[in-house]
């Protein structure tokens, strides 16, 4: 994944109903390991890092960058938002191009459930509207991780098509939707 690119960052903290999105600190870095560790959590992400590995890696301060958002509901770390440009590595099978933004998204298995997800992504989508106005973010998502499915319609994500990659099928998905033709 390569950075956004060039936009004022950080912004100061985007507070939504119920949550605050802001730079990662020091005192994330629990969650952050628990995030990377949970076989939940990556269920269709490839399946989770060796907590050891990361308890010795994960630096004291996770690394801040243009459009990654670590998401607080009462004071903790409940997951992560990120907005990323595709680079030719990430690009791997899938159709989004090179340099594309690209939207991801983690939370806590415990914060699943309240809309948290929602609330968090539309804060971030706005704030993307924002600095680069009218450029489109993709999506990708596996179609069988259904809540990431249902958040993605519900952000309004339209599908642009299905592919196979990493032995399954995959979703891709642009916001805004494009009109057709
Ligand atoms: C994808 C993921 C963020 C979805 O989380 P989520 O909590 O299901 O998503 P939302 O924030 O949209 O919440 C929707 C749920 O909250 C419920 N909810 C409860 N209170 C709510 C409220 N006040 N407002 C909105 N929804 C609420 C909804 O009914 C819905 O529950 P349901 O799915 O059981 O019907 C989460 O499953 C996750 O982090 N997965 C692992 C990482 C992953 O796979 N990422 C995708 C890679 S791109």
């Amino acid at each position: 994944m390569t950075e956004l690119g060039p936009v004022t960052w950080p912004p100061a903290p985007i507070t939504t109903e119920r949550l605050v999105l802001r730079e990662p600190e020091a005192r994330d870095r629990a969650a952050f390991i628990a995030l990377l560790t949970s076989p939940e959590v990556h269920t269709y992400l490839g399946g989770p890092q060796p907590r050891a590995g990361l308890e010795r890696e994960v630096p004291e301060i996770a690394r801040r960058r243009p459009g990654l958002f670590v998401i607080e509901h009462d004071a903790s770390m409940i997951g992560m938002v990120k907005l990323d440009r595709i680079d030719a590595e990430g690009q791997g099978h899938a159709r989004p191009e090179t340099g594309q933004a690209e939207l991801g998204y983690l939370f806590l298995p415990q914060a699943w459930g309240h809309g948290f997800g929602a609330e968090a992504c539309a804060a971030a989508l706005d704030w993307f509207a924002d600095a680069f106005p009218g450029e489109p973010v993709v999506l990708r998502t596996q179609t069988a991780n259904k809540r990431s499915m249902r958040l993605a319609a519900k952000l309004g994500f339209t599908e642009v098509e299905l592919f196979e990659a990493y032995g399954a099928e995959q979703w891709l998905g642009v916001w805004p939707s494009v009109a057709p033709g």
